[in-house]
């Protein structure tokens, strides 16, 4: 199997934004809006408001466009680039600052639409009812999944994984953070990943696997289908995996996918990454897999994410009742 080389599009100059590599792993591209860029959105952008963008969906392409346009059209080019490249695959979008009079929630859940809305089309997130999700961590927690426990590491994983909605990006906003240390996202490139192979050419690596969850999530089905579901356009593999939601039905299956788990958590490749309140990592969900270190507890813990996931416009489908 080859490994991903990281291959930028040099084609494509950022017109009022900037991409430079992360100085830990240069997959990870960081695109900076200028404050130039900032300041027009919030001016164009902000008077539509978050409850217009959610009552009329045409109203999240159009903010898409005005961004766009704020960069002369070369905004969505590039990160569609960077995201469906395999060798980068994810990029952590930020802002300069900018000395303005704006709320800042508003100001977040606009720019992360229209930040979707150039890669693609959001799902509908059961478990918020929305075309986004806002969840919280906090020091204490009685929910049914890891998702918001805060002493604990989250396992490495894919998103989309028990849900039959294709999930070909995800997005993590920081919306807030409270005395928080610890927390961090991290991150494993499918490439990076060195028991790949091995995993990969095992027997079960094609076989479906049932996937369902807990009822936080308000998924009502099971879904089956392998770890490795397809490869891309170079027969490179691409994965679902997610341990908590797996559900084997045999001692192979079962030793199959705990011995990945226990795999990915020992991988020595995966790296940590800090996204600064405001910032988002937006990634390849089948090349990239995410989770989050463990908290310090602290009884003022509280720390909020916007999530978005969807597919790319060719991949997104009308949805069958
Ligand atoms: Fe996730």
């Amino acid at each position: 199997m080859k490994t991903s080389a990281i291959k930028i599009d040099n084609e494509l100059s950022p017109n009022g934004f900037s991409v430079v590599p992360f100085a830990e792993n240069p997959r990870l591209q960081v695109v900076k809006l200028a404050s130039e860029t900032v300041k027009e959105f919030i001016e164009q952008v902000l008077p539509l408001g978050v409850q217009a963008i959610e009552y009329k969906p045409f109203l999240r392409f159009r903010i898409a466009d005005i961004l766009n346009k704020l960069t002369n059209d070369t905004l969505g080019a590039s990160l569609l680039s960077i995201i469906k490249n395999r060798g980068t695959g994810a990029f952590m979008l930020q802002c300069e600052p900018i000395v303005a009079n704006f709320d800042p929630l508003e100001f977040n859940i606009l720019l992360s639409t229209a930040v979707s809305h150039l890669i693609g089309v959001p799902n509908l997130d059961a478990m918020y009812g929305k075309f986004y999700a806002r969840f919280s961590v906090k020091n204490e927690d009685d929910s049914d999944s890891y998702l918001r426990q805060a002493h604990r590491r989250m396992e490495l994983h894919n998103d989309g994984t028990y849900v039959k909605e294709r999930t070909d990006w995800v997005i993590m906003q920081k919306i807030a953070e409270e005395n928080m240390e610890g927390g961090d996202s991290l991150l494993l490139h499918l490439d990076e990943w060195q028991d790949l192979e091995k995993f990969y050419n095992h027997p079960l690596a094609k076989e479906d696997i049932q996937w369902t969850s807990p009822a936080s999530k308000n998924v009502s089905y099971k879904i089956q289908h392998p770890v490795f579901f397809e490869e891309d356009e170079n027969n490179q593999p691409k994965m679902l995996f997610i341990d908590q939601f797996s559900e084997p039905l045999n001692m192979p299956q079962g030793q199959y996918l705990y011995e990945m788990g226990t795999s990915l958590e020992a991988e020595k490749n995966t790296f940590n990454v800090r996204v600064p309140v405001g910032s988002m990592l937006v990634l390849n969900n089948h090349v990239w897999l995410h989770g989050r270190d463990k908290f310090l507890a602290n009884k003022g813990l509280y720390r909020e994410l916007l999530r978005q996931r969807g597919a790319y416009y060719e991949n997104a489908k009308l949805v069958e009742n």
